[in-house]
């Protein structure tokens, strides 16, 4: 552990730009959170505290982020370093502090790292050169030491000229901080206590800032609206994007693919585009999506194609099967090697032995399915009664014929035949074929009923 680094994470802004119910930080990025990404980050510094500065939609905070962290309350949004004050409680005098925004959450662990490093025992500032520094806080310099950080709504036109701007991420040394925080004013333009006037009583005091500029400005870039997080969050995309590619993965389109959350995968791993992995995803070596695919915590065993339009959630494949088009897997199905699922065929809660196959418009759920087994078109696992779920079990080298209704709780044995149009309600025993249907009745010289004809007179 860092035992003298504290983090404080700014997160009770309302993001009244997002014409949103939810509180700014609840947005997400890649599919989680954007201040749980910070949290994480800061987790990843191993500091001796995280105490996050909520507000606006703290109760909402509370329940999304499950993280174990001082939740502080700042009650009203008096400014960043009224902000700050707020976590003085958890900020021991001999450590240091530092700064991080509920809504810049691309910021990273390595230059972080880098701003420590440059800070020491005293101050470290982040900074950057956009192309457009409007709305932000600029720089300023003398003899090339940075002396103050002055906010756009104060600066005079000089002073606005200035595009090195600051991005809110510093370091700050405890035995200093509350000191400065109580001597911060609210004369300036918005009224509020500025965190940023402490580079200047910082200097006043004779201690050194230490700016560190980001590699890119994405790092440092915070979300006000939904357009800024959209471009995040293309660039977060791109990003992951990028890294799947160099580790050998090939993407149709990396401009058209979507991770929230993590994919391991093997070697030749082939996906076509607009596909969409949530949470965790594991795919085997030579695992080939189609298109437009969504994939939610599956893992998907070496060899299998999915074609296009499937959709899986909280299952399992096994190796060289064959999924889809417009297949959906949903939880706790568990398929071994070689099976055959395709067009429109639901599976839900069922295993399914190595070999068997469901080929088309099909719904199987509750069901226990051996190897080898064919499941005709158009069959139903009936497994609910209105009021509770009931068990199929279904054995090895099984021949159901199409449009069977299979009514649990009921077994089908081992090498059993259903005729097709069967309602299976009773138990079918090993080898046997069974026919569970009307028998068919032919009526010989039937005469169709005809029209009469209007116009006879
Ligand atoms: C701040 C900086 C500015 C910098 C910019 C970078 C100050 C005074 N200015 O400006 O120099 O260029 O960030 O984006 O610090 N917050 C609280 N409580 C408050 C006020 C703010 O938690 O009382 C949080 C907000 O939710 C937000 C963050 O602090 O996440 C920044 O506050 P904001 O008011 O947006 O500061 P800026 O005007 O953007
Ligand atoms: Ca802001």
């Amino acid at each position: 552990m860092n035992t003298n680094l504290h983090i404080v994470i700014l997160a009770a802004g309302k993001g009244t730009r997002m014409y949103s119910k939810l509180p700014k930080v609840l947005h997400q990025i890649g599919g989680q959170p954007m201040v749980e990404r910070v949290i994480d980050t800061a987790q990843s510094l191993n500091p001796a505290s995280i105490s996050v500065i909520i507000g606006h939609g703290k109760e909402l905070v509370l329940e999304q982020v499950k993280r174990n962290v001082n939740w502080v309350e700042q009650t009203e949004q008096l400014g960043t370093g009224h902000a700050v004050k707020m976590a003085l409680p958890h900020l021991p005098a001999d450590g240091r502090t530092l700064v991080l925004y509920g809504d810049v959450p691309l910021i990273d662990q390595s230059t972080l790292e880098a701003l420590l490093e440059a800070a020491g025992n005293e101050v470290g500032l982040l900074t950057d050169v956009p192309e457009d520094p409007t709305g932000l806080g600029r720089i300023i310099r003398k003899d090339g030491k940075v002396v103050a950080i002055v906010e756009e709504k104060d600066a005079n036109a000089e002073q606005k000229a200035v595009r090195e701007i600051n991005t809110g991420i510093l370091v700050l040394p405890n035995a200093k901080l509350e000191g400065w925080l109580n001597s911060l004013s609210s004369n300036n333009a918005q009224g509020e206590y500025y965190l940023t006037d402490l580079i200047a009583l910082a200097n006043a005091d004779g201690i050194n800032v230490h700016p560190v500029q980001v590699a890119a400005s994405y790092m440092a870039a915070g979300v006000n609206n939904k357009l800024q997080l959209a471009e995040l969050e293309r660039i977060f995309q791109n990003n992951q994007a990028e890294a799947l590619l160099k580790a050998g993965v090939t993407l149709r389109d990396p401009a058209r693919f979507d991770l929230r959350g993590s994919l391991q995968h093997g070697q030749d791993v082939v996906i076509d585009v607009n596909c969409v992995f949530e949470g965790t995803v594991v795919l085997g070596d030579n695992v080939q999506i189609g298109a437009n695919c969504v994939i939610k915590n599956a893992t998907i065993a070496e060899g299998t194609v999915v074609q296009p339009f499937s959709h899986f959630e909280g299952c399992e494949v096994g190796k060289n099967a064959a999924i889809g088009p417009f297949a959906r897997l949903r939880p706790n199905a568990r398929l071994s090697d070689e099976v055959h699922i395709g067009n429109f065929v639901e599976v839900k809660n069922t295993v399914m032995g190595v070999g068997s196959k469901a080929n088309h418009l099909t719904y199987l759920g509750d069901a226990e399915i051996g190897s080898k087994t064919n499941i005709g078109a158009g069959t139903i696992t009936c497994n609910y009664d209105g009021a509770n779920k009931h068990k199929t079990v279904i054995g090895d080298n099984v021949f159901i014929g199409s449009g069977s209704m299979i009514v649990a709780p009921v077994s089908i044995s081992r090498g059993a035949t259903t005729g097709a149009g069967s309602v299976i309600t009773k138990d079918c025993p090993e080898d046997t074929l069974v026919l569970a249907r009307a028998r068919q009745t032919i009526i010989e010289g039937w005469i169709r009923p005809k029209k009469e004809d209007k116009n006879k007179a």
